[in-house]
């Protein structure tokens, strides 16, 4: 264990952790759009800043990602001195004219007292922050049917060529994780749409709602070793069958008891 200042409270926290984590941990919120405990922190949107200093740096001091910056013994941290709060509202400023329309950038900036972007709008700016946290999410899945691609203004995430991703499996992993939304699919009836391409859904036998798709499925059997006939079941139907279960074992329990 290590020992360490958040905003002046002597807080104790596990080595090698970031301080993201042991700054959460004391109920300070501080924004952190690309950090997500599904994936490996990125560094990408740098509103995780913190001011560091310790009591032998002569009053030196920096800015650090706490995502990315592991506890260190003696540590003094500032979640919102000065310099670092003037560190968000740029970032958060430059955010909303890349991003005017996202809800979730407004929403930040607007804590921070923006509410119009100081900088040039974006034209078109879409609602992508570049957090990179759907190509993360693909590619830890085993997928890698998604990538950042394009320069500047133009960047974006999309799939190789623009074109339906065939490494990609519909599980929906992306779109969940996004924090912006950005990301959209459709299910209708037995038929999922993601990135452009169609994907047809697996039917439960006992309530014919449809789980995940064909493809999902048959990873997931191959790769992770669950029963083939799992996802003919929706999650009601193997809650029903568990509770029957259940249900049988306490009959039997009470038999032996009588
Ligand atoms: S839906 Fe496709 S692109 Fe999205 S995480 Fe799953 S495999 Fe990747
Ligand atoms: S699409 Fe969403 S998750 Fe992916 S980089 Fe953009 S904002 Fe982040
Ligand atoms: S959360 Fe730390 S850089 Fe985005």
């Amino acid at each position: 264990m290590v020992t360490l200042t958040i905003n002046g409270k002597l807080v104790r926290a596990r080595e090698g952790e970031m301080l993201l984590d042991a700054i959460r941990r004391e109920g300070i919120e501080i924004p952190a759009t690309c950090q997500h405990e599904a994936v490996e922190p990125y560094g990408a949107c740098r509103l995780c800043t913190v001011e560091i200093t310790k009591a032998d740096w002569g009053g030196w001091k920096n800015h650090v990602t706490s995502c990315l910056y592991p506890v260190q013994e003696g540590l003094i941290v500032s979640t919102h001195s000065e310099d670092v709060i003037r560190i968000r509202k740029t970032i958060l400023d430059l955010f909303l004219a890349r991003c005017p329309n996202a809800e979730l950038i407004q929403n930040m900036a607007a804590e921070y007292g923006i509410t119009r972007t100081s900088y040039e709008e974006v034209p078109d700016g879409n609602d992508c922050i570049l957090c990179g946290l759907c190509t993360r999410v693909c590619d830890k899945m085993g997928f890698q049917a998604i990538s950042t691609v394009g320069r500047g203004h133009g960047k974006e995430v999309a799939p190789p060529l623009g074109e339906a991703p065939p490494d990609c499996v519909g599980c929906l992993a992306c779109a969940q994780i996004c924090p912006t939304n950005y990301i959209k699919f459709t299910d209708d009836g037995t038929t999922r749409t993601i990135w452009g391409r169609e994907f047809e859904l697996v039917k439960c036998e006992t309530t014919g709602q449809p789980t995940i798709t064909k493809e999902f499925a048959a990873y997931l059997v191959k790769h992770r070793n669950i029963p083939e006939d799992y996802f003919t079941r929706c999650d009601s139907a193997h809650r029903e069958e568990l509770a029957k279960t259940m249900g049988r074992i306490t009959h039997w329990g009470r038999q032996e008891e009588a």
